[in-house]
């Protein structure tokens, strides 16, 4: 398990660019994707603690600028270890999330996202709401409800409003470097961008809070 992660990772670059294509064209990367699910969550809960300052409090917020913290339960592990790796390497630009992976072995990494995901929300029949016209181009990834059609694409449904904003600002202006959301959020106008994170924060259930192991 432990080679079929390392193995993804190396493949990673060229599989992103692939993804926009497959996606459309159907579910192919699904099966090696779930392959990089192998962490050991036990091993995780001892090496998370030092996340629940801001993972496990409900509503907390990065202070500047200000949003929420993102909520990781009940995320995709395998979207998770992508994240924790693109802190690590500094394509995402948050000085603090940086600071806590870059001493993150991918083992570390792995076993600490099977943690934090938990069990992986699944799609519901009836989204909340009616998707804004924007979300046409969205749901080829991250489905109609929000969660994620394939393991690899983060689950938005119940994310703070907030930190979706942030996060597509982010891919827009550059702060995160992903070559699959650039050019999606790119097109994306600020009132796009509003009714995005508004409609897919209201999705349900929810992604929510991390809490610690029960002993
Ligand atoms: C000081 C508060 C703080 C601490 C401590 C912290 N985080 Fe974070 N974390 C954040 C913030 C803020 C973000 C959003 C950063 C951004 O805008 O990209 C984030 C983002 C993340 C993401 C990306 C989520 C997504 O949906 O893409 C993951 C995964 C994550 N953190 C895991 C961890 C882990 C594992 C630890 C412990 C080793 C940790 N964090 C410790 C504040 C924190
Ligand atoms: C071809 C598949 C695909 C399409 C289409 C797509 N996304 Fe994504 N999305 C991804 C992937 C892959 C990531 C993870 C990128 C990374 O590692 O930072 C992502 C990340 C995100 C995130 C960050 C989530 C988090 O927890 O930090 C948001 C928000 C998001 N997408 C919203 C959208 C919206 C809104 C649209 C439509 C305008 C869209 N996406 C279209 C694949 C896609």
């Amino acid at each position: 398990m432990r080679s079929t992660v390392r193995t993804w990772r190396v493949f990673r670059s060229w599989t992103m660019g692939l993804l926009a294509a497959t996606a459309f064209a159907g579910h192919g990367l699904e099966a090696q994707a779930q392959d990089a699910a192998g962490g050991d969550a036990a091993r995780g809960a001892q090496l998370v603690y030092t996340c629940f300052g801001c993972h496990g409090i409900p509503n907390y917020k990065n202070a500047a600028p200000v949003y929420n913290v993102p909520r990781l339960r009940g995320q995709h592990a395998e979207y998770l270890v992508l994240a924790l790796q693109a802190y690590r390497a500094g394509e995402r630009s948050h000085g603090t999330m940086h600071a806590n992976a870059t001493s993150l072995s991918d083992e570390d990494i792995a076993d600490m996202a099977a943690y934090l995901a938990g069990a992986p929300l699944q799609p519901v029949a009836n989204p909340v709401g009616t998707p804004p016209e924007a979300a046409q181009v969205c749901v080829a990834c991250h489905g109609n409800d929000g969660v994620g059609i394939a393991p690899m694409y983060p689950t938005l449904s119940g994310q703070h409003e907030s930190y979706l904003e942030r996060a597509l600002h982010d891919y827009k202006k550059g702060g995160r470097k992903n070559p699959v959301m650039e050019p999606f959020a790119a097109q994306l106008s600020e009132a796009d961008i509003k009714a995005l994170a508004a409609y897919y924060a209201q999705q349900r259930p929810a992604l929510d809070i991390v809490t610690p192991a029960k002993r």
